[in-house]
């Protein structure tokens, strides 16, 4: 099977190699292999069947597929469209091509969220078996008593159930480190109302072993290419490197 051939620059402008320019650049030098053989400006590649090296290092991932990490700012909403007009994570994105959120987090959640149109990467990320680590910073109402700590290690009854267990570290007497692998609806609010302690600020700090500090709120990156594989290791249950 194959699909509508794609620019070659335009895959590598997306893969975070630079502006189209630099990408025509980077081709011009000779620095670009399609199927092994040198590639040529203009030139388009099915992204289907087609391998990609830069430098010799393979792309390694279908060309046509673009990864994102965002820094989520609170009152953006992590659906791709929303029905009352509100602005959405996608509308900080590229538009083409299309890239739909990994997950959720809150309108009101800040913080790393990876937008991607590998079908595949999603799934693994999202699906409760694969169980792939989450960390978030909490900032709570009072200061969670060592009992309190312990509910939220062990499990809380939440209304959809028990959690699973978490790690969770005070950093500040009222600030504390978060790190679930369920994905449950507005799950670390719910877990600190049900101990006594909402959550007046939540960001996201880790997806994986996925980190960024240098990103401003609504600021995106490309992933690059280990932090890809990383995911997919991560996604399937193997430690990275
Ligand atoms: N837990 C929450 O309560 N909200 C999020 O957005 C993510 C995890």
């Amino acid at each position: 099977m194959s699909s509508e051939p794609i620019r070659l620059q335009k895959v590598l402008a997306l893969r975070g190699f630079g502006s189209r320019r630099v990408c025509d650049d980077i081709i011009a030098a000779g620095r670009v292999k399609v199927d092994g053989k040198v590639a040529l400006l203009g030139q388009r590649v099915d992204p289907e069947t087609c391998s990609v090296e830069v430098d010799g290092a393979p792309l390694g991932v279908r060309p046509d597929y673009v990864y994102f990490v965002l820094n989520k700012p609170a009152g953006v909403i992590s659906t791709a469209s929303d029905p009352q007009g509100r602005p959405t994570v996608v509308d900080l994105l590229p538009r083409d091509p299309r890239v739909f959120p990994v997950g959720r987090l809150d309108a009101d959640t800040e913080g790393l969220l990876i937008l991607t149109n590998d079908g595949g990467l999603t799934h693994h990320l999202t699906h409760p078996s694969f169980g792939v680590d989450k960390e978030y910073l909490a900032l709570v109402d009072g200061n969670p008593s060592r009992s309190a700590l312990r509910e939220l290690r062990e499990g809380v009854e939440l209304d959809d159930g028990v959690t699973a267990p978490a790690r969770v570290t005070a950093i500040e007497p009222n600030l504390l480190r978060i790190v679930i692998h369920e994905g449950r609806n507005r799950q670390v609010r719910r877990m600190c109302e049900a101990v006594g302690h909402p959550v007046s600020r939540l960001v996201r700090t880790r997806i994986g072993t996925l980190t960024d500090t240098t990103l401003a709120p609504g600021e995106w990156r490309p992933l690059t290419l280990e932090e890809i594989r990383e995911l997919e290791f991560a996604s399937a249950g193997i430690p990275g490197r």
